[in-house]
């Protein structure tokens, strides 16, 4: 309906729309990965956003637009930057409370503070409370979209997803799978997770714009009859997501070896229960070799790349080159609690960082590029959104796309401000922000062309 009207409308010289605004602001999105080509890359100086009904109708030079379009409103954000929202791929709500704890690996980190921390969340009322904080705080830091790990217990999904929509959020989530090697009150069983996730997915199917992630919390803590059960849900309900860990941690990956010793590697564990799907998502997979990455750009599976959280926990440093070259779609997570921070601003501070410590640390330096800011913007935008099978509604401003998106001020803070003054290229600015800036830096978020912050 909506394209017939707008192509319809085209042929008129001045096109006239009843809830029309148009965003004033300097204008970054990308229709394809910059790295494949210039050509994928969208910077407008000066430019328009224009927005209808939460949907993206057009951009282009502020002068292009007036002389196109004459919306009812116009709003002034000159000399800020206009860029889809980010998206994070990867992220634990129930674990804000534990961010920057201090001194442990993954193994002990997880039986030390994660653990203890995800069964309060058995409780009604303190799963909500923490929904609520951490949907405020995604918002506040510009990020509109996110695939989300719940805990096992399906009060703290309920949780998220009630406050997800009440924001009209497009967010993925699902109740955590594990059923061995945690405490008995965090267990489910098979029968129980299957019962427990297809009753979720019934339950807040076609509400708002949220999705259901079958969520095994990584091989360690699933049986192999639970991890059987998570390859039936996704042949059960063919629209849903899979989210887990993968080759984290090298003890994480030795313990795998020895749970399943009849495995290739730790991306077969999950290939063998026909977890390596399009839609799934493997987080941080630091550890991966070059066949593992092979594989999951034959299946069109994607990673999370998570860099805060790998240097925070001493993981490792992703691949980002490697996974690259065998052309896996990644986008960014911030992993938090392990990740220190939910701004994905300092995840792509990380990501560069990562990649100039590869750099230090590899026998051919010369063959790594550090991250390109434009390529690190596209990440954390129509990469996160290609990783989630969403880049079809968000992560760029091309016509019909949902209205999601972001207003950062080049001059949030002191260090930025004067950072940004030089009157720089724009390259230059937007990596600055990406170096230094924070959720001050986010000066509006808009979800489906509403204000939310
Ligand atoms: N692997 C399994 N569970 C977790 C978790 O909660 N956090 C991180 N970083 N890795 C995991
Ligand atoms: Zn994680």
């Amino acid at each position: 309906m909506k394209y017939s009207t707008i192509a319809g409308l085209l042929l008129s010289p001045v096109i006239a729309h009843a809830s029309l605004t148009g965003y004033k602001g300097d204008i970054l999105y990308f229709t394809g990965d910059p790295q494949q080509g210039k050509q994928y890359e969208h910077y407008i100086h000066d430019g328009e956003l224009l927005v209808e009904n939460g949907y993206v109708v057009d951009t282009g030079t502020e002068s292009a637009m007036q002389i196109k379009y004459h919306p009812d409103k116009i709003v002034d954000y000159s000399g800020k930057l206009i860029s889809p929202g980010f998206i994070d791929t990867h992220v634990h709500f129930p674990q804000i409370e534990i961010t920057a704890s201090y001194g442990k690996q993954l193994l002990d980190w997880l039986n030390i503070y994660v653990f203890p921390t995800e069964m309060k969340f058995n409780v009604p009322d303190h799963a909500a409370l923490f929904a609520d904080k951490f949907i405020d705080e995604l918002i506040d830091n510009g990020t509109t979209t996110a695939l989300v790990f719940a805990t096992s217990n399906p009060v703290s999904v309920d949780a998220l997803f009630s406050k997800a929509l009440s924001r009209n959020m497009r967010l993925i989530s699902g109740k955590v799978l594990m059923d061995r090697n945690a405490p008995a009150p965090l267990l489910d069983s098979p029968e129980t997770a299957y019962l427990e996730s297809s009753l979720l997915i019934e339950k807040w199917k076609n509400k708002g714009r949220l999705g259901y992630a079958v969520t095994p919390r990584f091989a360690p803590t699933s049986s192999e009859a639970e991890l059987a059960v998570a390859g039936r849900l996704l042949r059960d309900y063919p629209d849903v997501w899979l989210q887990t860990h993968l080759a984290e941690n090298r003890q994480e990956v030795s313990w795998v070896k020895t749970l399943f010793p009849w495995s290739k590697s730790y991306l077969d564990v999950y290939r063998h229960f026909g977890l390596v799907t399009p839609k799934s998502v493997f987080a941080h997979s630091v550890h991966v070799s070059d066949a593992d990455f092979q594989m999951m750009a034959h299946s069109h599976s994607s990673v999370a790349f998570c860099p805060l959280s790998n240097l925070f926990l001493g993981s490792g440093l992703f691949n980002l080159e490697l996974s690259q070259k065998n052309r896996v779609i990644v986008g960014l997570g911030t992993d938090v609690g392990d990740g220190t921070s939910l701004s994905m601003l300092k995840v792509m501070g990380g990501a560069y960082n990562v990649t100039q410590l590869r750099k230090a640390f590899s026998d051919t330096p010369e063959n790594i590029l550090p991250l390109e800011p434009m390529e690190n913007w596209y990440l954390a935008t129509l990469g996160g959104a290609k990783a989630l099978s969403l880049d079809h509604v968000i992560g760029s401003f091309t016509p019909g796309k949902e209205a999601d998106f972001i207003v950062l001020d080049p001059q949030s803070n002191n260090q930025l401000k004067i950072r940004t003054s030089n009157n720089d290229s724009a390259e230059s600015i937007i990596f600055a922000i990406e170096m230094m800036g924070d959720e001050r830096t986010v000066e509006h978020t808009y979800i489906m062309g509403e204000k939310a912050k």
